[in-house]
């Protein structure tokens, strides 16, 4: 059964991992997917990864310019003519000791998981005031614990998260929801570059590691598809954490 016929997602990050899987899922549901990422060669290889027949259109975006993130909501409302679901899933990851983290390092990483999250929501929330919409923002495990050499990615992933649950509630009346999805380790290019920082107390990294061998990004999708679909209509404002039990003790 197709959940999301008719219905127009508009998803960042869609040129890899969780986001491509995302964009191929929510239009094999029957959604329109306005596709969005700074990597081009990305979203090309994703659209060619979609189910045949899928309605689609791809832009450019870099999240850290609010400018950019306004026309690209307007470039989809003119597309496909309305929004009904907005995924923030473009995001990067920084583990590293905290006196290592320069200046630049700390804005990028705010710049990229937080201001972006804040510039699309803000953009898109006109638009899903008019279709009774929904947002599905992607925090992480690192949003509801603290995790050591990881300090600054979980401070904008649980940034993420409070932003998230704080919407959830100033909009709930007017008929649209705000999720977030807190995956565990997933298996994605972003993961494959993950290094741990040199001298590292491996005593310590606990909760950074799965307890299993990890998710499909095709598993994180599907939560997102969940969580955008009218069938999850009374959830709202909530942090699901997609992780194998990693967070659950
Ligand atoms: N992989 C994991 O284990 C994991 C776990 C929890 C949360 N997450 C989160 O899931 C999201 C997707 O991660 P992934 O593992 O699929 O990573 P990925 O590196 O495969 O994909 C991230 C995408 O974001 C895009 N991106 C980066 N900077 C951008 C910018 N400035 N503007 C627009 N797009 C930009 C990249 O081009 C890429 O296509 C991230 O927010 C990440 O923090 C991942």
């Amino acid at each position: 059964m197709q959940k999301l016929n008719n219905q127009v997602a508009l998803i960042t990050g869609a040129a890899s991992g969780i986001g491509r899987a995302t964009a191929i899922r929510l239009a094999a549901e029957g959604a329109a997917v306005f596709l969005a990422d700074i990597n081009l060669d990305g979203l090309s290889e994703t659209v060619a990864a979609l189910p045949a027949g899928s309605q689609s259109e791809v832009a450019e975006l870099n999240v850290t310019d609010s400018r950019a993130c306004n026309a690209v909501v307007e470039a989809c409302v003119s597309r496909f003519g309305k929004l009904d679901i907005l995924c923030n899933i473009a995001g990067i990851a920084l583990c590293e000791h905290l006196t290592d983290i320069t200046d630049e390092q700390w804005h990028r990483a705010n710049a990229i998981n937080l201001d972006g999250v804040f510039f699309m929501c803000r953009a898109a929330m006109p638009e899903l005031l008019q279709t009774g919409g929904n947002i599905v923002n992607m925090s992480s495990t690192a949003g509801l614990t603290g995790q050591a050499y990881n300090s600054v990615y979980c401070a904008t992933k649980a940034g993420v998260l409070m932003f998230s649950k704080s919407l959830a509630l100033e909009y709930a009346k007017q008929g649209v929801r705000v999720n977030a999805v807190c995956p565990g380790f997933v298996k994605t290019p972003l993961t494959a570059a993950f290094n741990m920082p040199e001298n590292a107390d491996m005593d310590l990294i606990g909760k950074l590691m799965p307890l299993t061998e990890g998710a499909e990004p095709e598993e994180i999708a599907a939560a997102v598809a969940y969580l955008a679909s009218p069938e999850s209509r009374f959830i709202n404002g909530i942090a699901l954490p997609v992780d194998g039990a990693q967070t659950a003790g």
